[in-house]
């Protein structure tokens, strides 16, 4: 805890040393820890091992991060770092301050160490006293036996992990993924200087696991790809009772906002949350792509672009979106918009397959994109689809769909980001990567350039696709996707 909460903690707490002996007295006794391991741990040193055979006979460090004030004394939710949860498979309920050391062995390989603050006991003057770790506060941790039980993986008491990691920082080469534990990283780099590192390199040496990190999870093991399909058929749930509640969101006034609340419920429900804010975007607030103010009306007769996903407990997130006509039914020029994005999601999904390159279900999507549009008579005189399509002449589809096609989904819903473009954007597609085809369409109410029919309609069409051997699996495939699916699935949940 900082001075300054200290200072300014003005509740005054008994201190007598009888009432301390009185508070840790008469609890029965701790339910058995756990005996089995989580079905995670048989996956996660596959994970580590590639990870090790990248940094042979260095240090590793990992950690999930800590606590993040909200306000005063009062902390956000705590998400563990997405690289900490791929390696330790330890998710929702991972502790903060909790670090993965990769220990660099003297044959070849590394040996796992989770440090972490294990369960207090009741004498501790913690367990009653400390609001923000205290058991009495917040709740009971696993002990060291526990854990190691469950993740099948060496732990230690956090108090020992400083005196571990800065060992020999100069004749061993410590890497720190940075970004995760801000007062972990100036103090190991406070030991790696004194050991004669220059920032700059210690720096460079760090990015270069962050990287490795985020590369790591391009391909999803078995059990990823399963985590998948739960926060896939979580978030199906989710949109099934916004569908049903439709009515009741334009009856009450500021409908994005029950939109987003009915969505977050059941995210919360099914598994640890939202995996990023969702878009409850209606009429022409679809055409704002990060639109999460949710603050519109649901109009009879608008579109409603829904784009959200649950994070499961394992904290892998989907990420699907439908536009759903509010009143039930698509006029016809929504219609028009919505089966030009669909066919442009087909071409998309068609490409996702092996020996395919990542940004060719781009190209098969936006050239449809780009054959709508044409067709309208939307480019400028004289610019086909060729030339709109020619990257440096061209472009002018983006006026309407400035966004690409697909990401890499998974713990983070732009999963892989550290990636570079040869080993994302020019990679080629193989089976285990899993990824969003997600074309849109974005007629903005004040476009002078689109049809006055088209105007103030947003439509985007997202699902979630696993590469295999052959081509793609959609995980989405139960959210209907063409129009008359849609109208048909909202007339079936709004009938029950
Ligand atoms: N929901 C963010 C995205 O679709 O990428
Ligand atoms: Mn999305
Ligand atoms: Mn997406």
């Amino acid at each position: 805890m900082s001075e300054e909460q200290t200072q300014a903690d003005n509740r005054p707490r008994p201190t007598t040393d009888q009432f301390r002996e009185f508070v840790a007295q008469d609890w029965a006794p701790r339910p058995p820890g756990a005996s089995t391991a989580d079905e995670v741990a048989a996956y996660t040193p596959a994970r580590r091992d590639a990870l090790s055979q990248r940094f042979p006979g260095d240090r590793l460090v990992v950690p999930a991060g800590g606590l993040k004030v909200r306000s005063n004394d009062t902390d956000y939710v705590f998400r563990p770092h997405s690289a900490f949860v791929h390696l330790t498979g330890w998710a929702a309920d991972a502790e903060p301050d909790a670090v993965l050391v990769l220990e660099p062995r003297e044959d070849a390989g590394h040996d796992p160490v989770l440090y972490f603050r294990p369960m207090a006991p009741r004498e501790d003057e913690e367990f009653f006293a400390d609001p923000r770790y205290g058991e009495y506060w917040v709740g009971v941790r696993p002990t060291l036996e526990d854990l190691a039980v469950r993740l099948g993986i060496e732990t230690r008491h956090l108090s020992e992990l400083d005196a571990h990691v800065g060992k020999d920082a100069g004749a061993t080469t410590v890497r720190l993924v940075r970004d995760a534990d801000r007062e972990l990283t100036q103090r190991l780099d406070g030991v790696r200087v004194q050991e004669g590192a220059d920032q700059e390199s210690l720096a460079e040496a760090d990015d270069a696991l962050a990287a490795a990190c985020s590369i790591l999870r391009l391909t999803k093991d078995a059990w990823e790809v399963g985590q998948m399909q739960r926060a896939v058929d979580a978030t199906k749930v989710g949109f099934e009772a916004v569908i049903a509640d439709l009515p009741e969101a334009v009856r009450r006034g500021r409908g994005e906002r029950w939109v987003e609340g009915v969505f977050g419920l059941h995210a919360r429900h099914e598994g640890n949350g939202v995996g990023y804010d969702s878009i409850c975007a209606a009429g022409d607030h679809a055409n704002t792509l990060h639109w999460i103010k949710n603050t519109g009306e649901l109009r009879e007769g608008d579109l409603l672009l829904l784009d959200a996903g649950v994070e499961v407990d394992s904290l892998f997130t989907a990420d699907v979106t439908r536009t759903l006509p509010v009143s039930g039914r698509f006029s016809d020029a929504q219609r028009e918009i919505y089966d030009a994005v669909l066919a442009a999601q087909e071409a998309g999904i068609a490409a996702a397959r092996p020996g395919n390159r990542f940004s060719d279900v781009h190209a098969a999507a936006i050239r449809v994109i780009a054959e709508h549009l044409h067709a309208w008579g939307l480019l400028p005189e004289g610019v086909d689809v060729e030339g709109t399509l020619d990257p440096s002449t061209g472009q002018y589809h983006r006026r309407w769909m400035v966004h690409g096609t697909s990401h890499h989904l998974g713990i983070d819903v732009h999963d892989c980001a550290l990636a570079t473009r040869e080993e994302y954007m020019d990679a080629e597609l193989v089976p285990g990567m899993v990824l969003t085809v997600e074309p849109g369409l974005y007629f903005k109410a004040d476009d002078l350039k689109v049809p006055e029919r088209f105007r103030g309609n947003g439509v985007r069409i997202e699902d979630d696709v696993v590469i295999t051997e052959d081509g793609c699996r959609n995980l989405s495939a139960d959210f209907p996707r063409t129009a008359d699916d849609v109208e048909a699935w909202m007339a079936r949940i709004q009938s029950r």
